[in-house]
């Protein structure tokens, strides 16, 4: 179940998001902490006023409750509106026996233990959801892994608390992928937003029209990507979107990562087939491969992982994605050198598949030795991006690779004033935004242009396949 969290000041103000978010989630809590203190006194109306089962909660300030309050006063709110048709109400666990518990009891209103750790995830995890749950309740923990170690653990709820009815919840960032993965963890439900606000936040039009968190079962194949940081990536899209379109039972999941050894362990727990890898993890993964492609031989980095029998293999679909869009270009001899701005890991694997087709190449970066490092591996020549004006006229290509550009410094280009004759082919790699300032003016002069989407997209793509088996479906929007 997808319950959508209600943190307005008015119960009109509250059906509104449950009215806007209905065809994504199952259920709602109306938290009473973030209502004003005249529509507290009013809060028993609310699950006549919508069509779902309702969670009746008023956290307290140390559990990240929003309002200062006397515990007399809570308790005395929650007693009155639980005069309301509400499914179920939140009970800190450590409130003693009380009148809301004998009131919920009487009224068949089903009790939420819950436990909130904002720091930590507290040791014995595993046997106070057990005792939580001991009255026939249902346990509610929502703790802070501060690792992907600790998601680990998390994710052993479900084997560790059989049978026991619980709601499992990472938060921040490290715990996105519980709140995806709720089911796979054991947990009844999983909290969503309306609008993602704070870190690790999750939107319900996301978790069920992207994600499909609801479909996810035993069998569902897990998939994801993994880096540090990662919710940006644009991968969980593409690859749920191409899952759902050819019925393929699997889910793609954005993994926040503080070292690689870990999430080799959770791959090998949940038997994954397969996983994206971004930066800073390229040339990590290496070490846990035990097979690898040319490619990732030569460039010396991978970004993707697939199980094969008894080990993982490493491909590079980095490299096919930026070739693909030129390649046309490149066999016809209309590419015959080629000038490549920046010299970090995407300009190594970008080096490596001009020559690859036998590309010359000069490698300019504000760095020299970076380029010289890639220049001596490469067969190329190498220069300080200062002298990029000097090599106007006399380059079929420009590949942009730096981060100068990107999103939020747009109005950045690396080799500012230099003169496109209109002749070149001007590829950036950077997707956001789409048209960066290089191209503009690049554009303006005529060049023929190339975006970091396209490289997204078809490397994506390949992934896909390799993934899968499938072609990417070419009905599908992937999109970027
Ligand atoms: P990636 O793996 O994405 O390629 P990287 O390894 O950090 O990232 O490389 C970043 C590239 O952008 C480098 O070529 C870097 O130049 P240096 O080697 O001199 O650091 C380049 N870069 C980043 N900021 C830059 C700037 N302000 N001006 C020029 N080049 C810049």
């Amino acid at each position: 179940m997808i319950c959508l969290t209600l943190a307005e000041p008015t119960l009109e103000r509250a059906k509104e998001k449950v009215q806007k978010n209905r065809e994504y989630i199952d259920l709602c809590e109306l938290r009473l902490d973030y209502l004003d203190e005249k529509e507290q006194k009013m809060a028993s109306h609310f699950p006549s006023m919508v069509d779902l089962p309702v969670i009746l909660t008023f956290r307290r300030v140390q559990d990240g409750g929003h309002t200062q309050i006397s515990e007399k006063s809570r308790r005395a709110i929650l007693f009155q509106a639980l005069d309301g048709d509400f499914s179920y109400v939140d009970i800190e666990e450590d409130v003693k026996k009380s009148e809301i518990e004998d009131k919920a009891r009487e009224k068949g209103i089903r009790i939420i233990r819950s436990l909130h750790d904002f720091e930590k995830i507290p040791d014995d995890i595993f046997s106070k959801i057990f005792h939580m749950a001991e009255k026939g309740d249902i346990a509610k923990v929502a703790v802070t892994p501060r690792s992907f170690l600790d998601v680990l653990t998390l994710f052993r709820a479900e084997e560790e608390l059989k049978g026991v009815e619980k709601i499992v919840i990472g938060m921040g960032e490290y715990g996105v992928c519980t709140r995806i993965l709720y089911k796979r963890l054991g947990s009844l439900l999983t909290f969503a937003s309306d609008e993602e606000v704070a870190p690790g936040q999750i939107s319900a039009h996301k978790l069920k029209v992207e994600y499909m968190a609801d479909q996810v079962n035993e069998r569902t194949a897990i998939y994801g990507i993994i880096g540090n940081p990662v919710m940006h990536s644009a991968s969980p899209l593409l690859h749920n979107r191409g899952f759902h379109a050819i019925n393929f039972n699997a889910i793609y999941v954005p993994f926040l990562v503080d070292n690689v050894r870990s999430f080799f362990m959770f791959a090998e727990y949940f038997k994954m087939r397969g996983f994206s890898v971004t930066v800073p993890f390229k040339v990590d993964v290496l070490s846990y491969l035990g097979n690898v492609t040319r490619e990732v031989k030569q460039i010396g980095s991978c970004n993707t992982v697939v199980r094969v029998p008894g080990m993982w293999k490493g491909i590079n679909t980095d490299y096919y994605g930026f070739i693909k869009p030129i390649m046309n270009d490149i066999e016809s001899g209309r590419i015959k050198n080629a000038l490549v701005i920046g010299a970090g890991g995407a300009s190594q694997a970008i080096v490596w598949a001009l020559r690859n087709y036998g590309v010359k190449v000069t490698i300019l970066n504000r760095t020299l030795s970076r380029a010289e490092n890639i220049a001596r591996l490469n067969l190329c020549d190498y220069d300080s991006i200062e002298n990029a004006s000097s090599y106007s006229g006399s380059v079929d290509l420009i590949v942009q690779t730096t981060s100068v550009g990107l999103y939020p410094d747009v109005n950045q280009n690396p080799i500012e004033g230099f003169k496109f004759t209109g002749s070149e082919i001007v590829y950036d790699i950077i997707y956001k935004p789409r048209m960066t300032k290089l191209l503009e003016e690049a554009g303006k002069a005529g060049c023929t242009l190339h975006f970091g989407s396209e490289m997204l997209i078809e490397q994506g793509k390949l992934q896909f396949e390799a993934f899968t088996g499938y072609h990417y479906p070419r009905w599908v929007d992937p999109g970027l």
